[in-house]
C-alpha cells in the first residue's frame, strides 16, 4: 500500500457518516431482513449461493447477546420458508464472548442446533487473535454435537493457521479460508502480503488433503487462480468446496467464478448497526476510500 493510500485510509475516521453511508450501500444488503431476503433471491438469479450475517460488533450486554441469538434463530426459520440457498454466520462476540466464554458457547448451541433441524448450516466467523482459542474451543463441541451443520473460520495471515488445521484434523473441520481483517501485532501474524498469500494456498491445499470441505473466501485473482489450479490438480469436484466473496465486492469476478463451473457464496450483510463493517470494506479499498474524503471535501458528487 503507498504512503498515499496509507493517508487516505487514516483520513476515513473524520469523514461523517452520512458520506460513509452513501459509499458503503453497494456492501450492505439494508437494514431490514427483508430487505437481505431480496438481495439473496438476486444472488440466486445470477446462480450463487448465499450465507447471512447481522451486523453487529462486540457487546458487552448480555440482554443484546441474547437478543442477536433470537434474531438468527428467526432467520433459518425465515431461510426455510422463504426456500432460500443459504446459511448462516455469526460473530462470537455479538453472542457474548467478551462477557463469558460458557454464555456464549451456550448462544451458539441454540444456533447450532437451529441449524441442524432445519437441516442447514452455521459459519462460525474468525474475530481478533484474542477470540482464536475460545472459538475453536466452541467450534470443536458443536462439531461434536451437530456434526457437519457447523464450521469455522480460519485466517491465512495468523502464524499459528497451520498449526490449528493439525489440531482439527481429527473432525474433518468444514473451514472458511480467508486473508484476516484485524490489526494484530506481528507476533501472531505475518504481515507481508505475500507470505499471507502463499499461506492461503499452503493452507487450503492442507485442508484438501486432510478431506476437509473449503470455503475460499478471497477477491484477491491471483488466490483464485491458486485455488483452481490446486482443484484441478488434485482432481476435486464441485461438493468438496466453494469460492466466497463478499456482497457488493467485484461482481465481475464473481460472474467468472461461476462461469467457471465452480460454487459461489456471497456474504450478506444486513442491520442497522452497518457503520463498523463499512468502514472495514472501505479500508480494503483506498481508490474508494479516496472518493469518500474527496465527497466530504466536496470534490465529487455522490
Ligand atoms: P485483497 O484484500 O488483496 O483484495 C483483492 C482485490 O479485491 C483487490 O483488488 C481489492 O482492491 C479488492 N477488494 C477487496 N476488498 C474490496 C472492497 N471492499 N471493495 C472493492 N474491492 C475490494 N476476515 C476475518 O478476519 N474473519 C472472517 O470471518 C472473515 N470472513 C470473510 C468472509 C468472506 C466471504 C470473505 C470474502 C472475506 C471474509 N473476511 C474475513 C475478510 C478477509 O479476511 C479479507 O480481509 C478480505 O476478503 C480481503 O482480502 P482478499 O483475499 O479479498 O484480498
Amino acid at each position: 500500500m503507498s504512503i498515499f493510500d496509507s493517508l487516505v485510509i487514516h483520513g476515513l475516521p473524520l469523514v461523517p457518516k452520512f458520506i460513509v453511508g452513501r459509499f458503503a450501500k453497494p456492501y450492505v444488503a439494508g437494514s431490514t431482513i427483508d430487505a437481505a431476503v431480496k438481495s439473496i433471491r438476486s444472488i440466486m438469479d445470477e446462480g450463487a449461493m448465499a450465507t447471512v450475517d447481522i451486523l453487529g460488533e462486540e457487546v458487552s450486554d448480555r440482554s443484546l447477546a441474547t437478543s442477536y441469538t433470537n434474531e438468527y434463530l428467526e432467520i433459518f426459520d425465515v431461510i426455510a420458508s422463504e426456500r432460500l440457498d443459504a446459511n448462516v454466520s455469526i460473530k462470537p462476540t455479538m453472542l457474548g464472548m467478551k462477557i463469558d466464554e460458557a454464555f456464549c458457547a451456550d448462544n451458539i448451541e441454540a444456533i447450532a442446533a437451529k441449524a441442524q433441524a432445519t437441516d442447514n448450516f452455521l459459519r462460525i466467523d474468525m474475530e481478533d487473535h484474542t477470540t482464536t482459542d475460545p472459538t475453536l474451543r466452541i467450534y470443536r463441541t458443536m462439531v461434536e454435537r451437530h456434526g457437519h451443520h457447523v464450521g469455522v473460520v480460519l485466517q491465512s495471515y495468523m502464524r499459528r493457521t497451520a498449526d490449528d488445521i493439525n489440531d482439527l484434523r481429527d473432525l474433518k473441520p468444514n473451514i472458511r479460508m480467508c486473508k484476516g481483517i484485524y490489526r494484530e501485532p506481528r507476533t501472531v501474524a505475518w504481515g507481508a502480503f505475500e507470505t499471507v498469500r502463499e499461506n492461503f494456498t499452503y493452507t487450503i491445499e492442507k485442508l484438501f488433503r486432510a478431506g476437509s470441505y473449503v470455503g475460499i473466501a478471497t477477491h484477491d485473482s491471483h488466490l483464485v487462480w491458486a485455488a483452481m489450479s490446486l482443484i484441478d490438480r488434485l482432481g476435486l469436484n464441485r461438493e468438496q468446496y466453494e469460492f466466497q466473496m463478499l456482497y457488493g465486492v467485484d461482481p465481475e469476478l464473481r460472474r467468472i467464478i461461476l462461469d467457471g463451473g465452480h460454487r459461489l457464496r456471497v456474504y450478506v450483510p444486513f442491520g442497522k448497526d452497518w457503520y463498523p463493517y463499512s468502514m472495514r470494506r472501505l479500508r480494503e479499498n483506498p481508490t474508494i476510500a479516496k472518493n469518500v474524503l474527496l465527497a466530504m471535501m466536496g470534490k465529487k458528487t455522490l
